[in-house]
């Protein structure tokens, strides 16, 4: 079976540069502005940053006076995430999320974080609202179907030490799959470049009754 999780071992130092020094360019131009106004235009008092990474999102909705936990399984991005501060802090796979403390919480947002084929673990209901940003399957090489992939960052500066296998999902594989863990899709956006080409996809979802 395919593992992302290695590879955000590996890479912690890599991509704790790429984010802290801008150098991607699809955050700057639009998706970093999109997911932070998704999240705080749901008023929320306590948000859980699903796969927090070295925690950027963390800080930024810290502050806007929001209590935020931050959860991800890399030792060292959650290490880099604590030195800045800003959140509640957490080394958590998906995988044990029921044991997570501070649940149900206002807003989950999960920011180019869901890699797995089998999300389950990580969309269940620890919130009112569920906002996910991603690479835009329609904008995405072909072919259109469900299935791993590998990136390899190849086109990112810096010492990537290990590639990450990922799965694309079409956007009925992404409805269908919040459909089963409970979510039904309210809002969808596409923050686009100067070019107007879409840049990523954002969906909120709210819980089924
Ligand atoms: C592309 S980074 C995004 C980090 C952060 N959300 C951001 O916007 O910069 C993906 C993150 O998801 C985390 N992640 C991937 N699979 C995970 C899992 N099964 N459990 C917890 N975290 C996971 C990785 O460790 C990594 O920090």
């Amino acid at each position: 079976m395919s593992d992302p999780v290695p590879s955000w071992l590996a890479n912690a130092p890599a991509w704790t540069a790429a984010v802290r020094e801008r150098k991607i360019r699809s955050r700057v131009v639009a998706t970093d502005a999109a997911v932070l106004a998704a999240v705080l235009e749901q008023s929320p008092k306590t948000v859980l940053d699903l796969g927090c990474g070295e925690g950027w999102l963390t800080r930024a909705l810290a502050a806007h006076g929001l209590a935020v936990t931050g959860v991800d399984v890399s030792p060292p991005l959650i290490d880099a995430a604590r030195e800045l501060g800003g959140g509640t802090f957490h080394v958590l796979p998906y995988s044990e999320l029921a044991s997570i403390e501070g649940a149900p919480f206002d807003v989950t947002v999960a920011n180019f974080s869901l890699f797995d084929e089998d999300l389950r673990a990580a969309l269940q209901p620890l919130s009112r609202t569920l906002i996910i940003q991603t690479l835009h399957p329609a904008f995405a090489e072909p072919p259109y179907a469900d299935g791993w992939r590998v990136e390899t960052f190849a086109s990112m500066e810096g010492e990537w030490r290990e590639p990450m296998p990922w799965y694309f999902r079409t956007l009925a594989s992404w409805l269908r799959a919040l459909r089963e863990s409970g979510w039904v899709v309210t809002g969808m956006r596409e923050p686009a470049g100067d070019d107007h080409r879409p840049l990523s996809l954002l969906l909120i979802a709210a819980r089924l009754p």
